[in-house]
């Protein structure tokens, strides 16, 4: 038998290594191991790889290399945002009051639960069935003691995007701080800090072709936010502890590699995504496209099956698409074995059973239209063998 042809279109859970990078996170591990903050020429030689790796990620979303602070990826990004400025704002104002979209990523969820146990009030911004958030929703939610808004910039299982400059406009017009999750947008659509008008973005290289383990905050100059890891005053007392230099300029490399690639890549991911929609929509009857076809990352596709004709859940078919080669995903956290309905998708007013039976197709500049082709066929024959009600 010839060994099975494997099909990566998981992309918005990680990415390939790209291999310069790697070859740059190789070098500087056996070459550039001094301590940034150390005085003597080991250390000044990391020093300048951290602030020209600075320097490049600044540039690529038109910030300044002050605005910049290095992180463990873009979990430990949110979690500085939301607690750090929370923290900051309540001492400085009393203000009390975050308020978060519903389809956040649970490294935004899980931060609104913790600041909820610390005290602070969180409401939830619905979205309509596209799963994009409205102003006059934000608007209406709004209260004299809000002190942060998040709203993700594309969301990371349906691909939706975010209306973020109209929210940052109010945000700023009525002094409240705001946030952005940019892991799923960076290096697939361009993101301007200036242009969005925000506060807080974040960054993780693992989803451009970047090491994992090394992500990016960034935090508008006069913004005040405390610290989540104390200690020493590295990232200009930021985020204590000694710099990870190998990574973060693997992490600098990516970037500049996905800024530079990024309107050819963004043409070629759409025409993926255009591709296994139509294939699969002529095809499987009862199928359900979960996120607007417009004002959506061109990297997702998340699919759905109709409860009312098949029962099954995403588990199952993501076996099946496995043994046939094809490496796809449910977009939803899996709990002990079991697939929860998607916090995402019911916030989107999809029913529990259907959304249990997604599947989230997400494509790379390394999917080809080749693949798109064998693993839309193969998605097919599986549901087409499956029992209809
Ligand atoms: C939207 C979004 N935010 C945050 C994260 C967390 O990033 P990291 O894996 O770098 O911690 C992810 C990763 O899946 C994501 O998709």
């Amino acid at each position: 038998m010839p060994p099975l042809e494997r099909i990566y279109l998981d992309y918005a859970a990680t990415t390939p290594i790209n291999a310069e990078v790697l070859d740059v996170l190789l070098l500087h591990s056996k070459e550039s191991f001094g301590n940034a903050s150390s005085v003597h020429s080991f250390g000044r030689t990391s020093k300048v790889i951290l602030e020209e790796s600075r320097e490049l990620i600044a540039r690529s979303i038109n910030a300044e290399p002050g605005e910049i602070v290095f992180t463990s990826g873009g979990t430990e990004a949110d979690n500085h945002a939301l607690i750090g400025a929370a923290l900051a704002r309540r001492r400085n104002s009393g203000k009390n009051h975050i308020l978060i979209s519903s389809v956040e990523h649970h490294a935004v969820l899980e931060c609104a639960e913790y600041l909820s146990e610390c005290g602070f009030v969180i409401s939830q911004i619905p979205v309509d069935t596209a799963g994009r958030v409205h102003l006059n929703e934000v608007e209406n939610l709004l209260r004299s003691d809000t002190a942060i808004v998040s709203v993700m910039h594309g969301n990371n299982e349906v691909g939706t995007l975010q209306p973020i400059e109209e929210i940052s406009a109010l945000c700023k017009s009525k002094n409240i701080l705001f946030h952005t999750d940019t892991v799923q947008t960076f290096g697939k659509i361009p993101v301007d800090v200036k242009q969005l008008g925000i506060d807080f973005a974040v960054f993780s290289s693992h989803k451009i072709y970047g090491p994992k383990g090394i992500g990016a905050l960034y935090i508008r100059n006069g913004v005040e936010i405390d610290s989540l890891i104390h200690g020493g005053a590295q990232e200009r007392n930021h985020r204590a502890g000694t710099e990870n230099i190998p990574s973060l300029a693997g992490f600098a490399l990516a970037v500049k590699k996905s800024v530079d690639v990024m309107p050819e890549l963004q043409k070629h991911l759409k025409k993926c995504k255009t591709m296994m929609t139509a294939m699969l929509q002529s095809q499987i009857e009862g199928l359900q496209i979960n996120g607007g076809a417009e004002l959506s990352l061109p990297s997702i596709l998340s699919v759905s099956l109709d409860h009312s004709i098949y029962d099954i859940e995403s588990e199952t078919l993501l076996l099946q698409l496995d043994l046939h080669g094809v490496a796809a995903s449910s977009g939803s956290a899996c709990t002990s074995g079991s697939i929860q309905p998607s916090h995402v998708l019911q916030a989107m007013g999809k029913d529990a059973k259907t959304a249990k039976s997604t599947v989230r197709f997400s494509f790379g500049k390394n999917t080809t239209v080749e693949e798109i082709e064998t693993a839309s066929k193969i998605f097919i024959e599986i549901v087409s063998a499956l029992p209809k009600k």
